[in-house]
C-alpha cells in the first residue's frame, strides 16, 4: 500500500484526519506551509497516534517543491485539506483566494497526474449550495450561486474535477462537502488554530467564556427560524475525520466522482448551542444582538443520506461532546503552541 498525501496536513480538519489515518495504519505524509498552522501539531499528531507522519514544509504553488514529495514518496491519494477558509476575508481579497484555494488543486492534480496517482479526496463545503436552494441540502441541488469567493473556490475545484473524471476515467475523485465542523481532540492537544481572527462560532464562543471578549455578538435575531437567530448543522472534526477514511476506502473500489455531505442533518441555532454550552461546561455566555452579517443565510443543513446509504459514514459525536471538546482545547492550547 502506498503512502496518503495530506495537503494542510497541520490544519484543523487536516490534524485530526491523520491522527485518525495513522490510527488505521496508513502511511501518511503531510505537506503543509504553516501559514495558518504550526509545528507544535506535528507533534501533537505523533503523541497521540504514535507515530510522527512525514513532513514537508512546501508551498503548494511551487512546482519543484512540489514535485519532490511526489518523487521521493509512493503515494497512493491525496486528501487536499489545504486552504484559506475566512468567508469574510475572501470578500475583501478575492484575489488571495482565487491563488490559494484554486491553483494549489490543480498544481497538484498535474503532479498526480505525471505520477500515476489516481485517487483525489478534496476537502469542500456547504457553502457550495448557495442562497437558491433549500435545506435540507442533498448532493444533487444545484451549486455555483455562493455568496463569497471562499464559497466559489471550492466549487471551482470541484467542477476541475468534475471535469478531470471524465477526460480521467481511470481516477477517483472523492469530493466532501463539510458543513459546520467544530470540537475538538478529546485530549485536549489538537483543535483549531488561528494565525489572525478566529472565524466559526464556536471559537468565538469560546473567546467570551475565556474572559477575551466580554459578550459574543449573534449576527441577526429577525430570521424566518423558531428563535429568530441563523441554523446550521454543526459537526464534529473527529467524526469528518472517519468521514475522510471511508472516502478513501470508497475510492479504492469505485472510479470517477462522486460528491458527499458530511454533517449531522441536525439543525441547531445560535442560542440553542450557546444554552448547550452553557450547560455541559457550566459557564454563562453573555451576548447581544446585532444586524445580520452580509451574505449569511438563515438555515443550512444537510441531508446525509447518502454518505450513510453509500459510504457506511453517519456523525456519532453529538453537540454536547462538540461543545465540551471546543472548550477543553481553547483552555489549554495556549499551553501546548
Ligand atoms: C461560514 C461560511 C461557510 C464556511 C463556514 C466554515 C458564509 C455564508 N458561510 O459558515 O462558507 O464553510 O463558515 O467556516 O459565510 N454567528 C454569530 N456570531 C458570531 C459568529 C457566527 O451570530 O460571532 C452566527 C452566524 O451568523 C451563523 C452561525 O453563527 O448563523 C454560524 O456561523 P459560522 O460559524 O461563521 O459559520 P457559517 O456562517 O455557517
Amino acid at each position: 500500500m502506498g503512502a496518503i498525501l495530506l495537503t494542510g496536513g497541520l490544519g484543523f480538519v487536516g490534524s485530526h484526519t491523520g491522527v485518525e489515518l495513522i490510527k488505521e495504519g496508513y502511511d501518511v505524509i503531510i505537506v503543509d506551509n504553516l501559514s495558518n498552522s504550526d509545528m507544535k501539531t506535528l507533534d501533537n499528531i505523533e503523541k497521540i497516534a504514535g507515530k510522527r507522519p512525514r513532513f514537508y514544509e512546501e508551498d503548494l504553488c511551487q512546482e519543484e517543491g512540489l514535485e519532490k514529495v511526489f518523487l521521493e514518496n509512493k503515494i497512493e491519494s491525496v486528501i487536499h485539506f489545504a486552504g484559506y477558509k475566512a468567508v469574510g476575508e475572501s470578500r475583501e481579497k478575492p484575489l488571495l483566494y482565487y491563488k490559494n484555494n484554486v491553483l494549489p488543486a490543480l498544481m497538484l492534480l498535474e503532479q498526480m497526474q505525471k505520477h500515476g496517482v489516481k485517487k483525489f479526496v478534496f476537502s469542500s463545503s456547504a457553502a457550495v449550495y448557495g442562497p437558491d436552494n433549500d435545506a435540507p441540502y442533498t448532493e444533487d441541488m444545484p451549486t455555483g450561486n455562493c455568496t463569497n469567493p471562499y464559497g466559489k473556490c471550492k466549487r471551482i475545484v470541484e467542477e476541475i474535477c468534475q471535469d478531470l473524471s471524465v477526460a480521467a476515467p481511470d481516477m477517483t475523485f472523492i469530493i466532501l462537502r463539510y458543513f459546520n465542523p467544530t470540537g475538538a481532540h478529546e485530549s485536549g492537544l489538537l483543535g483549531e488554530t488561528f494565525k489572525s481572527l478566529p472565524n466559526s462560532l464556536m471559537s468565538y464562543i469560546c473567546k467570551v467564556a475565556l474572559g477575551e471578549c466580554r459578550y459574543l455578538s449573534i449576527f441577526g435575531n429577525d430570521y424566518p427560524t423558531p428563535d429568530g437567530t441563523g441554523i446550521r448543522d454543526y459537526v464534529h472534526v473527529l467524526d469528518l475525520a472517519t468521514g475522510h477514511i471511508k472516502g478513501l476506502e470508497y475510492a479504492d473500489k469505485n472510479r470517477g466522482c462522486h460528491i458527499f455531505n458530511l454533517g449531522r442533518g441536525k439543525a441547531y441555532s445560535v442560542l440553542d448551542l450557546i444554552k448547550v454550552f452553557e450547560q455541559v461546561n457550566g459557564i454563562q455566555i453573555p451576548y447581544l444582538f446585532e444586524a445580520r452579517r452580509p451574505g449569511d443565510l438563515a438555515l443550512a443543513y444537510a441531508d446525509c443520506k447518502k454518505a450513510k446509504e453509500v459510504l457506511g459514514w453517519v456523525a456519532e459525536k453529538d453537540i454536547e461532546s462538540m461543545c465540551k471538546d471546543s472548550w477543553h482545547w481553547a483552555r489549554t492550547k495556549w499551553d501546548i503552541l
